[in-house]
């Protein structure tokens, strides 16, 4: 009974946190699923990983699909969450474009570059967010996707 109790409450308090998050929206829909910022990032922490594997493995048309995922993981936390200062996301623009233009080039040492920059803009937000405990930075040599083939397939 206790138990139930419990979860009833634990419920009320989950609907209204996804209210309160939901009138930040521009245009909520009953119904909608708003992904928690910290998800959106966890999703972005992959994504920032796998454009530095993809880039390293010179497999260009994989590195821009990461790239683009990013990105639009980026808009979408700062569309959903009006906390966030839109300048701490538009100070990415230079970056990202950046990578944009070196991965079309095909040119590692450019994406490199970009990329070293485009991961101090993360810790940049972080830092202005009260969250400068989350450190990103250019990936050391492990691979913790063991789960995914980074390689251009039909290439040895
Ligand atoms: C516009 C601000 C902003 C930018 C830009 C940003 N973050 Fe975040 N990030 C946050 C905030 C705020 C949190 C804390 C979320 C929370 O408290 O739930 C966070 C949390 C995280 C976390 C911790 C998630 C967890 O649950 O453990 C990771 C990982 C992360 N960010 C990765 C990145 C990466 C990688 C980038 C750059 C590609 C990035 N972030 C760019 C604001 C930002």
């Amino acid at each position: 009974m206790k138990l139930r109790r419990g979860t009833a409450l634990l419920a009320c308090l989950a609907a209204s946190t996804v209210v309160a998050t939901a009138q930040d929206l521009k245009s909520p829909t009953a119904g909608d699923y708003v992904p928690r910022l910290g998800d959106i990032m966890g999703a972005a922490q992959a994504r920032h990983q796998k454009l530095w594997l993809a880039g390293r493995a010179q497999n260009w048309e994989l590195a821009a699909f990461e790239l683009r995922q990013l990105k639009a993981g980026l808009v979408e936390a700062a569309l959903l969450y009006s906390g966030i200062p839109v300048t701490n996301v538009t100070t990415l623009e230079t970056p990202l474009q950046a990578a944009a233009d070196a991965i079309a080039a095909k040119d590692g040492r450019k994406l490199a570059k970009a990329f070293g920059d485009l991961t101090e803009g993360c810790n940049g937000c972080h830092r202005s967010m009260g969250r400068g405990f989350v450190v990103m930075r250019v990936p050391a040599d492990q691979q913790p996707f063991g789960n995914q083939a980074f390689q251009p397939q039909g290439k040895p």
